[in-house]
C-alpha cells in the first residue's frame, strides 16, 4: 500500500509574472514587476514564458504527467488594474478559463492570491503593503475572485511565502531609509500581511465554505555551524524569526511573544485598530504551506534575524560540507525537507502541504530535442524518499507535493538560464526564440512517480 494517502496531490506551481507574459493585454493594469524594466540579464517580464496565450497546450503537457494540482497566482493587476477601483472582466474571463482546463483534466486548481506583484497604482500611492488602503484593496480582489470562482476552487494561498514576501517588500525602500523608519515599516508591513491573510480566511467563509487557506512560508531549517551553545542559540533564534513567527500567528491566530517583544525592545507599535487583533484570532489557517530548497548553518556572532537569514538566502547562502551544491550555490539537502515537514507538522498538527520544491539547472536541448536531466531525477528521488519517511516514520500529516517550474520559466530574478522543469521553453534570456516545449527525461520519470502514487521513485 502506497506511503502517501489515495487524495495525496501531485504537481506544479508557478506565479503569474514568472509565466504569463501578456503584460499588456487583456485590460491588465501595470505592475511593479512590469515596471522593473530590463534586467542585468537583459531579460524582462513582458512575455515570461506566454502561459497566457499558450495556457492549454502547457495543461495538456501537466494532464498527460498526470498531475492532480496546479498552483499559479492570479496577477492583481489582471483583475483590478489599479488594485481597488474597477473589476477588468476580461482578466477575471481569462483565470475561469484557466481553471475550467485543469478541471476538465482533472486538475485541482491551487490559487495563490499574491506571489510578490502588485498593481503598480498601489505601490505608488500608497507605498505598497506600507498603505492600509492597499489591504483594502486586496481585501476587494480577493472577494471578487472567491464569489466568482465559487465551488471551482478549493484551496487558497493568501500570500506567497509570507515570511520573504515582508522582505521583498522592505527591499523596495530607498536604500537611505533610516534603520529605525526602516524596523518601523517592517512591522507595519508584516501587520498588514497577516491582516491580508486572515482576511482570505474570513471571505472564504463567507462565500465558499468548502474552501480551505492555508499560511505559506518558504521554510529554511537553520542548522548550528557546530555544537557551541552561542551556534545553537543563533541557529534557534534565526530559526524563530524567519520561520517559526509566521507559521505561530497562522496557526494560533495570535502573534508570538519573541515578536512582540522585538518590537517592544524597538519601541514599534503596529499601526492596529482594535478590532484587528480578534480579526487575526478568528482566521486560523486551514493547513500549512510552504517552499523548501535548501537548509543554512549559523555561528554565535552572525546577524540571527529573519532580514539577515533572507538576504543570506538571496545573496550567499553559506557552504554546508556535508552537502552539495546547486550551480546557484544553494545547499542540496533532502534530510532537511524531511526536517521540514516533520516541524511544521510536530508544532502545528496541522495539515502540511509542499508548494514548491525543484533544482534550478543552467540547462540546453541536445540534438535529440531533450535534456539528459538525471541530476534532476536524482535530486525529486532524494527529497521524495525523505518525504515517504516523514509519513511513514514520523507521522506527518502530508496534503501534497508540487514542484516549483514544473515548465521552465523565469527565475525570480528573471533569468530563464536558470530552468527547473520537467519541461524546457526554448527561449533564452535575451532571445525569445519559438517558445516551444520538449520534454525534459524527467518529465516520464516524475509521470511514473505521479501514477504508483510515489511507490515507483
Ligand atoms: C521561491 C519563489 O522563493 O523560489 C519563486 O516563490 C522562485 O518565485 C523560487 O522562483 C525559486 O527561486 P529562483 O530565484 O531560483 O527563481
Amino acid at each position: 500500500m502506497s506511503v502517501f494517502s489515495k487524495d495525496f496531490m501531485w504537481g506544479g506551481s508557478v506565479s503569474s509574472m514568472q509565466a504569463e507574459g501578456a503584460w499588456d493585454e487583456g485590460g491588465k493594469g501595470l505592475t511593479t514587476y512590469d515596471a522593473k524594466g530590463t534586467t542585468k540579464f537583459g531579460s524582462d517580464w513582458k512575455v515570461a514564458i506566454d502561459f497566457y496565450h499558450r495556457y492549454k497546450e502547457d495543461i495538456a503537457l501537466f494532464a498527460e504527467m498526470g498531475f492532480t494540482a496546479y498552483r499559479f497566482s492570479l496577477s492583481w493587476a489582471r483583475i483590478l488594474p489599479d488594485g481597488e477601483g474597477e473589476i477588468n472582466e476580461e482578466g477575471l474571463r481569462f483565470y475561469e478559463n484557466v481553471i475550467d482546463e485543469l478541471l476538465r483534466c482533472h486538475i485541482e486548481p491551487v490559487v495563490c492570491l499574491y506571489h510578490f506583484d502588485m498593481p503598480l497604482a498601489l505601490q505608488e500611492k500608497y507605498g505598497g503593503w506600507i498603505g492600509r488602503e492597499t489591504l483594502e484593496g486586496y481585501k476587494k480582489y480577493v472577494e471578487t475572485v472567491i464569489r466568482r470562482f465559487g465551488t471551482k476552487v478549493k484551496y487558497y494561498i493568501p500570500i506567497n511565502e509570507q515570511n520573504a514576501a515582508f522582505l521583498v517588500e522592505l527591499l523596495q525602500l530607498p536604500p537611505d531609509t533610516p534603520a529605525e523608519e526602516r524596523s518601523r515599516l517592517q512591522a507595519v508591513i508584516v501587520h498588514h500581511m497577516f491582516l491580508a491573510s486572515a482576511s482570505v480566511r474570513h471571505l472564504a467563509r463567507n462565500y465558499a465554505p468548502h474552501a480551505k487557506v492555508g499560511g505559506m512560508v518558504n521554510f529554511t531549517p537553520v542548522y548550528p555551524a557546530t555544537c557551541r551553545p552561542e551556534d545553537i542559540l543563533a541557529a534557534q533564534r534565526a530559526a524563530r524569526s524567519y520561520n517559526y513567527q509566521a507559521l505561530d500567528v497562522f496557526a494560533h491566530g495570535e502573534y508570538p511573544s519573541d515578536l512582540l517583544k522585538e518590537w517592544d525592545m524597538a519601541g514599534i507599535t503596529p499601526p492596529m485598530q482594535q478590532e484587528d487583533l480578534a480579526y487575526l484570532r478568528q482566521a486560523k489557517m486551514d493547513f500549512l504551506a510552504h517552499s523548501y530548497y535548501m537548509s543554512i548553518t549559523m555561528k554565535g556572532d552572525e546577524s540571527s534575524n529573519g532580514i539577515s537569514v533572507f538576504m543570506r538566502l538571496i545573496q550567499n547562502p553559506p557552504k554546508n560540507e556535508y552537502l552539495q551544491q546547486t550551480e546557484w550555490g544553494w545547499s542540496i539537502d533532502p534530510v532537511g525537507f524531511r526536517l521540514t515537514v516533520k516541524e511544521i507538522y510536530e508544532r502545528y498538527r496541522l495539515p502540511v502541504f509542499t508548494m514548491e520544491c525543484g533544482i534550478g539547472v543552467d540547462e540546453s536541448l541536445n540534438a535529440q530535442n531533450t535534456i539528459e536531466d538525471d541530476y534532476r531525477i536524482n535530486y525529486f528521488h532524494e527529497h521524495l524518499k525523505q518525504l515517504k519517511l516523514a509519513v511513514s516514520e514520523d507521522g506527518v500529516d502530508m496534503m501534497g507535493f508540487l514542484t516549483w517550474g514544473p515548465i521552465d520559466i523565469l527565475s525570480s530574478q528573471c533569468e530563464m538560464k536558470k530552468r527547473y522543469g520537467f519541461i524546457y521553453v526554448n527561449r533564452t534570456d535575451t532571445d525569445l526564440k519559438d517558445l516551444a516545449r520538449y520534454k525534459k527525461k524527467s518529465y516520464d520519470w516524475f509521470k511514473k512517480v505521479i501514477a504508483s502514487n510515489g511507490d515507483e521513485l
